[in-house]
């Protein structure tokens, strides 16, 4: 499997196994050390966390599950990521309180999570959300000290439009080797919003979380949008050759000229490998335009002039 470059000290694989539900899977420690082996087994040794998963617990797991087994930690590369404040005592499950990205609580936010993952570096922090009150100025100091003292390798963005990846840039020297933004055949506005031509700028692949779209189209009680989004997928998937539609979500994704790493979100490994799979079938321009003009939303086909 081919790896993607995000620098000069890390590659990761074209796929990376997202944890946001980590606490869902039904695993211990040790069950979550032998997942951890499968993936490796499979070429997949990336991992996205972030602090307020499962209010810590999944930063929890994963340390507990590095601890187990000493030999793990290198053979990985692991993201996670801060600056959401959430009131762990008062709601226990993820909660959005506000957004903090002044230079004490990114240290701060930082240092727990290398504890509670028991690492002594990150391969890839990302700044989790922008903030209307981040101070650029501050965001470079709390990265360039987590640099010095070796706790971050390297620094990503998650969710930050172009305009905002090129103020904070201009206050430091510490170059944002990904974005992580939401990118799927139900989210689309990485299309509208110059995300993607600000990727391809820089030469910046993307991580793409929600890649199957939170499992949505796979529901029962559909829409009728979504119904009618789901026969042209499945048209394509019999055309493809593909197995299943999840394979048509991800490979319409790849077909897009900038390198987009899904970041899956299923604890089933065989649905984790749909994604995998994927990499090999090649979409077509038309089936590509038929899921887009299935599926855009009226803001994405402004900017493209109603194609
Ligand atoms: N940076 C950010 O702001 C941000 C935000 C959200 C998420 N993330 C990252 O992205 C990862 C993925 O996000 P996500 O969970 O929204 O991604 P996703 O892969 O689009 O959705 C996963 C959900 O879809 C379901 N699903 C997937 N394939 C299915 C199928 N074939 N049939 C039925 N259900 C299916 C899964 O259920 P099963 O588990 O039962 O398969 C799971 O509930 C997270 O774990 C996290 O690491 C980042």
């Amino acid at each position: 499997m081919k790896r993607v470059r995000l620098s000069d000290t890390l590659t990761i694989a074209p796929v990376a196994v997202g944890t946001m539900n980590l606490m869902t899977w039904g695993l211990d420690a040790k069950g979550l050390v032998e997942r951890i082996y499968e993936y490796i087994d499979l070429g997949l040794t990336t991992f996205d966390l972030a602090d307020i998963y499962g209010s810590g617990e999944c930063e929890k797991l994963f340390g507990e599950a590095l601890k187990l087994e000493p030999g793990l930690r290198d053979q990985i590369e692991i993201i996670s990521k801060g600056c959401i404040v959430y009131d762990q005592p008062r709601r226990p499950w993820f909660v959005t309180e506000s957004y903090n990205l002044s230079k004490d609580y990114l240290l701060t936010a930082c240092n727990r999570s290398l504890e509670r993952l028991g690492i002594d570096s990150l391969d890839l922090w990302l700044l989790h959300r922008p903030c209307p009150l981040m101070d650029p100025v501050e965001v470079a100091e709390a990265l360039e000290q987590l640099r010095a003292e070796g706790k971050v390798k390297n620094f990503g963005l998650s969710n930050f439009l172009p305009e905002q990846v090129a103020a904070l840039e201009a206050y430091t020297d510490i170059p944002f080797v990904t974005n992580q933004i939401q990118m799927s055949v139900k989210c689309m506005d990485f299309l509208a919003d110059g995300s993607q031509e600000d990727a391809l700028r820089r030469k910046m692949p993307l991580m793409a979380y929600s890649p199957a779209c939170g499992g949505k189209l796979f529901r029962k009680d559909l829409s009728k949008d979504d119904l009618a989004t789901v026969q042209v997928l499945e048209e394509i998937r019999q055309e493809l050759g593909a197995e299943t539609l999840d394979e048509v979500l991800y490979a319409w994704l790849y077909r897009l000229p900038v390198t987009v790493v899904p970041v899956t979100g299923t604890g089933r490994k065989d649905r984790v490998l749909r994604a995998v799979k994927a990499l090999d079938l090649k979409m077509s321009r038309e089936q590509w335009y038929d899921i887009l003009r299935i599926a855009r939303p009226p803001h994405v086909s402004k900017k493209y002039h109603d194609i």
